[in-house]
C-alpha cells in the first residue's frame, strides 16, 4: 500500500472516529477506547441511540460485542455516518461554527522594548516620553475637534479680553482663596495658567482634572500668560455605535487566573474546562459555546513569585516555571480550533512598568509553543473579525481610581476614563510604575470597539460611545491586598461578547450560577443586550 493510500485511509477513519465521538457527546455517553475501534466498523448511530434508550453512560467494548451479537446486520451494514442523514436537530447540535471558520485574527506589532538598550537611562529618557504624549494627543484632540489652538508663546502677542484656544499638559492644580480653581499647564513652548471659575458652566469641572491630562482649552485672555476657562475638551471618542463582525462567532474574556495561588479557584477553572468541551451542558448553551473562537487571557493567569511580601505563605506553587507548566496544560485542554490572546499583568514573569511586554520563553515555553496562543504585550491591539480590540491588564487603575477618588470597585468608570484622556497612564508616577517608553504605547490612537482590562478582579461593563468595555473579574478569592485596596472579587463570571450583535452575557461557574446564566441566556436572545450580576 503507498504511503498516500496509507494517508488517505487514517484521515478517513479520524473522521469516521470524530464523528462517533460528536455523535455520543450530543448524547451525552462517553465511548471507551476499545470501543471507539469496533465502532468504526458498524452502523455506531443505532448502536449509541441503543445504549441512549438503555440510559447507558459508557459505552465499553463488551457492550458493541454483545450488540453486534444480537444484530449482526449492524456490522455488515453501509456506514451511516454521512451527516446530511442526521436528524436535523442533531446536525444543528454538532455544527462546530468556530471550528468551521479560519480566524480573523490581525496582531499587530507593537514593537515592545524588552530592555533597558533603548534608554539614555537620564532626564531625556523622560523628555521624549512626556513629549510623545502631548504629541499624540494633540493630534486627536485637532482630528476630533475644530479647534485653532495657538502655542503659549503667542500669549504674550495678546490683548486682555481676547478670545484664545491652546492645548496643554497639566502639571499642577490648586485652589484661589476665592474658592476658584488655578491649574498650571505646559504645551512644547512654555507655560500658561488656567483659571475655572465656580459660577460658570465649568463648576465642578476641575474636580476631574488630574495631574498628566492633556486637553484643549477655549477662554478669554486675562493677561500674564492666564486664561479664564470658558470650555475645555478632552480628546475622547467620537464613535456613537459599536461595529459588529459579519460572522456569528463568539469572543471569550477572562482575566486573573492566579494559578499558583492558595486562592485559585481551581475546581471552578476545571469546570471552565470541561464547559468550553461541552461536557455537561444544555444545548443552548452548547450552541454558544460552539461558536467561541477567540479567548482573551487579560494577565495575571498566574500568581508569579515575589509580587508581595507574604506571597511566599499564599502559594501552592512555589516555582514560577511550574505556574505556566500548569497553565499551559490546562490551555491544552481548549479545543485547537479556538485562538488564544494571553497578555502579561503585575504578576507576570516580566516587568512591572507599563507597556509590559511579553512574557518571555524562558519561563513560558510550553505556552510559547502552542499553535492557537498568541503571547501579547499589555496594553495590546487587535482587529478580531474586523472589530479593533484593545487589551491591558490595568496596572495604572489603581492611580487613576485614587486620583478621581472613583469606587474600586467599578472598573466602568476608569475604563470610561482611559478613553476620555484616550491614554492607559493618565497620570505619571504615583501607585504606577510607567517605562518612559517613546513610542506612546500607552496611547489609544485607535478608538476601540472592544476595551479589555482586568487588575480588578470584579466584572464590570459599560458601553461607551461606540465602545463595549469589559473587565472579567477572575479566578481567585480575595486576597488580603485586595482587601486592603477595597477590591471585591467576582470569582469565576465569564463574559462572552456575540460579535455579530456587539452584546454579551456571562456564563457563572459559581454554585449559584447554572439559573443566572440560563436568565441571562434568554435575556440576551430577548433584548440582545444585558448583564445580570448576583
Ligand atoms: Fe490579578
Amino acid at each position: 500500500m503507498s504511503e498516500q493510500t496509507l494517508s488517505n485511509l487514517n484521515i478517513g477513519l479520524e473522521k469516521i472516529i470524530d464523528k462517533i465521538m460528536k455523535y455520543a457527546e450530543v448524547k451525552q455517553i462517553v465511548v471507551s477506547k476499545e470501543a471507539l475501534q469496533t465502532l468504526e466498523s458498524t452502523n455506531y448511530i443505532d448502536i449509541i441511540n441503543y445504549a441512549d434508550e438503555q440510559g447507558i453512560f459508557v459505552i465499553n467494548k463488551e457492550f458493541v460485542e454483545e450488540y453486534l451479537e444480537n444484530n449482526p446486520d449492524a456490522k455488515l451494514q453501509q456506514h451511516k455516518e454521512e451527516v446530511h442523514s442526521l436528524p436535523t436537530e442533531i446536525l444543528k447540535s454538532i455544527r462546530i461554527p468556530a471550528a468551521d471558520e479560519e480566524a480573523d485574527l490581525i496582531i499587530p506589532d507593537e514593537g515592545y522594548n524588552q530592555g533597558f538598550e533603548e534608554y539614555k537611562c537620564d532626564i531625556s529618557d523622560f523628555n521624549d516620553f512626556f513629549t510623545t504624549k502631548y504629541k499624540e494627543l494633540k493630534k486627536i484632540l485637532l482630528q476630533h475637534r475644530n479647534i485653532s489652538p495657538v502655542s503659549s508663546k503667542a500669549l504674550k502677542f495678546m490683548k486682555e479680553s481676547e478670545s484664545v484656544c491652546l492645548i496643554g499638559m497639566v502639571n499642577d492644580k490648586r485652589n484661589s482663596k476665592k474658592g476658584n480653581c488655578i491649574i498650571e499647564l505646559e504645551d512644547l513652548d512654555g507655560e500658561f495658567k488656567i483659571i475655572i471659575t465656580q459660577n460658570g458652566k465649568l463648576k465642578d469641572f476641575d474636580k476631574q482634572i488630574v495631574k498628566d491630562d492633556v486637553i484643549a482649552i477655549n477662554g478669554k485672555y486675562l493677561g500674564n500668560s492666564i486664561v479664564i476657562a470658558e470650555e475645555i475638551d478632552y480628546p475622547t471618542m467620537t464613535n456613537t455605535t459599536m461595529k459588529k463582525s459579519k460572522r456569528n462567532l463568539n469572543l471569550l474574556i477572562t482575566s486573573d487566573i492566579h494559578l499558583g495561588s492558595k486562592l485559585f479557584y481551581e475546581d471552578m477553572f476545571k469546570e471552565f474546562i470541561d464547559w468550553l468541551n461541552c461536557r455537561n451542558v444544555s444545548s443552548l448553551e452548547r450552541e454558544e459555546i460552539n461558536k467561541i473562537k477567540y479567548i482573551i487571557l487579560n494577565g495575571d493567569c498566574v500568581d508569579g513569585i515575589g509580587v508581595y511580601p507574604q506571597q511566599l505563605s499564599e502559594l501552592n506553587i512555589i516555582d514560577i516555571n511550574e505556574q505556566y507548566e500548569l497553565l499551559g496544560n490546562y490551555l491544552s485542554m481548549i479545543p485547537e480550533h479556538i485562538e488564544i490572546l494571553m497578555l502579561p499583568g503585575n504578576h507576570d514573569a516580566v516587568r512591572l512598568a507599563d507597556p509590559q511586554p511579553v512574557i518571555p520563553k524562558q519561563f513560558a515555553k510550553k505556552l510559547h509553543e502552542m499553535k492557537n496562543v498568541h503571547m501579547i504585550g499589555s496594553p495590546s491591539r487587535a482587529k478580531i473579525e474586523g472589530l479593533e480590540v484593545l487589551m491591558y491588564h490595568g496596572n495604572s487603575m489603581n492611580t487613576l481610581q485614587f486620583q478621581l477618588k472613583i469606587d474600586p470597585t467599578k472598573a466602568e468608570l476608569a475604563m470610561e476614563h482611559y478613553l476620555r484622556r484616550r491614554t492607559l497612564s493618565p497620570v505619571y508616577g504615583e501607585r504606577h510604575i510607567t517605562a518612559p517608553d517613546k513610542n506612546g504605547l500607552m496611547i489609544i490612537k485607535e478608538e476601540p470597539d472592544i476595551f479589555i482590562t482586568g487588575h480588578i478582579h470584579s466584572n464590570a461593563y459599560k458601553y461607551v460611545n461606540g465602545c463595549l468595555t469589559v473587565n472579567p473579574g477572575c479566578w481567585q478569592a480575595q486576597t488580603v491586598y485586595q482587601r486592603e485596596q477595597g477590591h471585591v472579587p467576582t470569582p469565576g463570571q465569564v463574559p462572552i461578547i456575540q460579535l455579530d450583535k456587539g452584546s454579551y452575557f456571562e456564563k457563572n461557574f459559581r454554585k449559584e450560577g447554572d439559573k443566572i446564566w440560563l436568565l441571562s441566556y434568554h435575556l440576551v436572545m430577548k433584548k440582545q443586550k444585558f448583564i445580570l450580576k448576583n
